[in-house]
């Protein structure tokens, strides 16, 4: 099976995972990039049994709108009950880097609200030590030196992203050279450095679920089952 074919069997797979819980009055939270993508598209076979999403860029809520899906303002909804999301790369206690889609700060916000986090990840993303993925950062533009410094002090290789703009206005810049031994302390420790939005580690608020798309099918991954 080819990568794209295993983004689209987890992205029918993480249907299947929510469709019990899809009712009238159900929002959705959805993620950006290529499985995502794939999720949308399949969400919108099932629109009349749930009354919209949460977007976790511009691209994604274009995306959702072309679909006929109703698209909210994060503010103004009381409760999100699931976040569906692809990963850049994930280890075995479902820590994940996100970001390579630059959308990593509004992803972060969705993830935070969502009482479930349901990742969707075609095997390639899964890894034994993050980090081999660069590491993004999304960074205030006036701060980009400052940053990039402060980055070098915790022992990455920081490379601006040229011609990339957030949906925030900001850049992008990705960490190279990290092997990640304590995610929650490295998500920490950027997060501190003055001029930063946020960085592409999910370690503080992990996936609840895995739907890992592999050869042999699709694997539903927890930490207490790993
Ligand atoms: C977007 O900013 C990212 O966090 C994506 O979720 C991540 O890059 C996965 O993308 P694909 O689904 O395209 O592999």
């Amino acid at each position: 099976m080819s990568q794209d074919q295993l983004k689209q069997a987890v992205a029918r797979a993480a249907l299947e995972y929510i469709r019990p819980r899809l009712e009238s009055d159900v929002i959705v939270g959805i993620g950006t990039g290529s499985t995502a993508n794939y999720f949308i598209d399949e969400l919108a076979q099932v629109k009349q049994f749930f009354d919209g999403a949460v977007a976790s860029s511009e691209a994604s809520a274009d995306r959702l709108k072309s679909h006929g899906i109703p698209v909210y303002d994060l503010n103004s909804i009381d409760r999100l009950s699931v976040y569906v999301d692809g990963a850049d790369e994930s280890n075995g206690r479902l820590q994940l880097i996100k970001g390579g889609g630059a959308a990593l700060t509004r992803e972060k916000i969705v993830a935070a609200v969502a009482e479930e986090f349901v990742c969707i990840a075609d095997e390639s993303k899964w890894v034994d030590v993050l980090g081999a993925f660069a590491l993004p950062v999304e960074v205030i533009p006036m701060a980009r030196s400052h940053v990039g410094r402060a980055l070098v002090a915790l022992g990455a290789d920081p490379i601006y992203r040229q011609g990339v703009t957030t949906d925030n206005g900001n850049i992008i810049i990705d960490c190279h050279g990290l092997h990640i031994h304590d995610p929650e302390k490295l998500e920490s420790d950027i997060n501190q450095i003055v001029g930063v939005v946020t960085n592409g580690l999910f370690a503080r608020r992990p996936a609840d679920v895995l739907l890992l798309g592999t050869t042999s099918g699709v694997e539903e991954k927890r930490v207490s089952s790993i």
